[in-house]
C-alpha cells in the first residue's frame, strides 16, 4: 500500500536514475515506467495506477523532449508545472521521478538516432516530420536508463504507441509494452496537457474530435462499410467551423495503419485538427 502522501524520490541526473534501478533490481524488484512530458493530468495517473498494480516499483519521467518538436511547434510554450506534476505522482504512488535537463539527454555532439520506417510515415508523421524519430530516440534511451520490466503509453496517441510497440519489438527491449485507454472529460473530450491551450470557445469546437469519432461509430454500427463515406460524414462536420482547420480523418488498419477502403474487421479511426493554433488528436477504434 502506498500512502498517497509519500512523495516519490526525484531523480535529477542519468547517474541517479540508474544507481536506483540497479538497487531496486538487485533486490529482485520489478520496475513499471511511465514515460511523459508532464503537466500530468488524470489520463497519466490512470497510466500510473495500472504501473502501480502490476510492479513492485513505479518510475514517472518527466522530460519535454526537444527533439520531437519541429521548429515552429510549441516546445517553448509547452505547459510545465513540477510542483503539480510531483503532487499527482504522489496520489498515484509512484516511487521515483525522473525530472533531468536537456545536457543530461543530449550531449552537445549527440548524433545517434533511432528513425522509424513505414508506421511513421502517415497521420501525425507526414504533419510533423522527425517528429517520431524524436520520440523514438528518447524513448530508447529512457528504455535503457529505466530497463523497465513494463512500460505504460496511452492509446489516445495512436501512432506512437504503434510505433513505439514496434521499436521494443524490433530492438528487442526485454520488456511489456503495455497501452491503456484514453481517458476523457465527461463530455467526450480526450485529456490531453494541450487541451490547457484552449479558450472556453476553442474547447467547445474541439468537441467535433470525439463527435466525429461517435459518427463514424454510428455509421458503422448501422452497417457503413464504405471508409470513403464515413470519412466524408466526419469531414461535413469540420467544415464551416471558425477557427477548426482539420489535419486529418484517417480509417487505417490498427497494425500496419495503411488507409482501409472498406470496414471489414477492426479499424482503427484517427482524426487531427487544429483548434486556434492547437493541435489535437483523437482515435477510436470501430469494427463491423
Ligand atoms: O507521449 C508523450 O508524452 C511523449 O511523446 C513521450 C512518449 C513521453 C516521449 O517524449
Amino acid at each position: 500500500m502506498h500512502p498517497s502522501s509519500t512523495r516519490p524520490l526525484l531523480l535529477e541526473t542519468k547517474r541517479t536514475l540508474r544507481e536506483w534501478v540497479v538497487r531496486e533490481k538487485r533486490g529482485g524488484k520489478t520496475i513499471g515506467l511511465v514515460p511523459t512530458m508532464g503537466y500530468l493530468h488524470e489520463g497519466h495517473a490512470s497510466l500510473m495506477r495500472r504501473a502501480r498494480s502490476e510492479n513492485d516499483r513505479v518510475v514517472v519521467s518527466i522530460y519535454v523532449n526537444p527533439l520531437q518538436f519541429g521548429p515552429s511547434e510549441d516546445f517553448a510554450a509547452y505547459p510545465r508545472d513540477l510542483a503539480g506534476d510531483l503532487d499527482l505522482c504522489a496520489g498515484a504512488g509512484v516511487d521515483a521521478v525522473f525530472h533531468t535537463s536537456d545536457d543530461q539527454m543530449y550531449a552537445p555532439d549527440f548524433s545517434t538516432y533511432v528513425i522509424p520506417d513505414a508506421l511513421a510515415s502517415n497521420l501525425c508523421g507526414a504533419s510533423r516530420p522527425g517528429h517520431f524519430r524524436g520520440v523514438c530516440t528518447v524513448v530508447a534511451k529512457l528504455f535503457n536508463l529505466a530497463s523497465p520490466d513494463r512500460a505504460y503509453f496511452g492509446q489516445k496517441d495512436c501512432q506512437q504507441v504503434a510505433v513505439l510497440a514496434r521499436l521494443a519489438r524490433d530492438l528487442d527491449f526485454p520488456l511489456e509494452f503495455v497501452v491503456c485507454p484514453t481517458v476523457r472529460e465527461p463530455d467526450g473530450l480526450a485529456m490531453s496537457s494541450r487541451n490547457k491551450y484552449l479558450s472556453p470557445a476553442e474547447r467547445e469546437t474541439a468537441l467535433v474530435l470525439w463527435r466525429s469519432l461517435a459518427l463514424a461509430r454510428d455509421l458503422v454500427k448501422r452497417g457503413e462499410s464504405d471508409a470513403a463515406q464515413i470519412q466524408g460524414a466526419m469531414r461535413a462536420l469540420y467544415e464551416g467551423k471558425p477557427g477548426l482547420r482539420t489535419d486529418y480523418i484517417e480509417l487505417v488498419d490498427p497494425g500496419s495503419l495503411a488507409p482501409v477502403s472498406r470496414i471489414a474487421g477492426k479499424t482503427l479511426v484517427a482524426v487531427a485538427a487544429f483548434v486556434g493554433k492547437t493541435r489535437l488528436i483523437d482515435n477510436e477504434f470501430v469494427a463491423p
